[in-house]
């Protein structure tokens, strides 16, 4: 259990106006932060007032991108309350990622506890207008001043949280979507199925090509052969062939999304045949050309579910469902955002 001490603000922020929020373009008047060093572990949990971090240039995470994130959202209920959705996910998701990039971990307990305690703390932030809510940033930096690769001695756990609206600025309206078949980002053995920043560094470069194409996201393909379907920039992707709804197995290269798993789960509780097995993206244009590619969505804590209405793959396209939303991606899109926002009930027990 950590001791939290705390430090209200005294110039408290205009809150932004709801109905234009965009996707972390705002923060709140606070910030959490946690102190790590070898001798201590975890020590000095604090809430603070808002600021920059003082770092020493030096400071090992400028160099050799020694950090982790997290993502979850905070909603506010017709009631007025304020829910987590499975945040116990992102504290393991978090530790798995840390282990990986030998950076320490709060026990998932303590995780837990540390965004409830920010979140309740700078409670007022959390958005009321319809689609809004508090967006939760959790990050792990390593601090240590040192230029010699080795892992750090001291690090920083934080959370700073921003109200946002939808994650794309087209709303719930279908994206179109670019195949990578050149970058690669990530291979087995890699850093894929974490969430580190290098991975979205490293990502960049596919963004800018598919935006000067014309396109808002990319799709990536598996690293060996470039032939298997794996993620989107920001989210997991799904993709209806003929009645069975398919997503790409997380062997350790593709990113283990909340989302992306609570989908999962609602599709066998509704019966809907799921698969994990790889799909190779030439099944999939052809399933477009033959008339059996029913639906493309993509999942993530920040894009919530995402329709795609369009894959382009080495000048072939597939134009999915005429650009309507699918009846599953309906389906799961208020099913999951009513449990989230507590207008439906939450019998699966997913929110705190
Ligand atoms: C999320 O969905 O929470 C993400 O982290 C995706 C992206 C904004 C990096």
């Amino acid at each position: 259990m950590l001791q939290i001490t705390t430090q209200r603000t005294t110039t408290p922020k205009a809150k932004p106006d709801e109905s234009s929020l965009g996707f972390g373009v705002h923060y709140t008047d606070h910030m959490l932060i946690i102190d790590h060093d070898e001798e201590q572990g975890w020590h000095d949990a604090r809430i603070v007032p808002y600021q920059p971090l003082e770092l020493d240039p030096a400071a090992m995470v400028f160099h050799y991108a020694m950090e982790s994130f997290e993502g979850l959202k905070a909603y506010r209920t017709p009631d007025g309350s304020i829910q987590l959705f499975r945040p116990d996910k992102n504290a393991q998701r978090m530790i798995n990622t840390n282990h990986r990039m030998c950076l320490p971990s709060l026990p998932v307990e303590d995780f837990v506890q540390a965004v409830k305690a920010i979140v309740s703390f700078d409670q007022d932030w959390v958005p009321h207008a319809e689609g809004t809510s508090l967006y939760i940033r959790p990050f792990v930096i390593a601090t240590e001043p040192h230029l010699g690769v080795r892992t750090s001695r001291t690090h920083k756990f934080i959370i700073v949280c921003s109200p946002v609206g939808a994650y794309y600025s087209t709303g719930i309206n279908p994206v179109k979507i670019f195949v990578e078949d050149e970058y690669t980002r990530a291979c087995p053995g890699g850093t894929g199925f974490t969430k580190c920043g290098g991975n979205y560094a490293a990502s960049l470069i596919s963004q800018v090509k598919a935006h000067e194409l014309g396109y808002e996201q990319t799709l990536w393909l598996d690293g060996v052969e470039h032939k298997y379907v794996e993620e989107v920039g920001s989210m997991n992707c799904f993709f209806k062939i003929d009645g069975t709804v398919y997503t790409a197995p997380t062997v350790g290269t593709v990113l283990p999304g909340v989302t992306r798993m609570s989908c999962i789960e609602l599709l066998k509780h509704w019966g809907i045949p799921v698969s994990e097995e790889r799909l190779p993206i030439a099944d999939v244009m052809k399933a477009s050309h033959d008339g059996k590619l029913e639906e493309v969505f993509g999942t993530g804590t920040a894009a919530v579910i995402s329709p795609v209405g369009e894959l382009r793959y080495e000048g072939d396209v597939a134009h999915i469902n005429n650009g309507e939303i699918g009846e599953v991606t309906h389906k799961l899109y208020n099913t999951l955002t009513g449990i989230q926002w507590g207008k439906l009930p939450d019998e699966l027990g997913w929110t705190v």
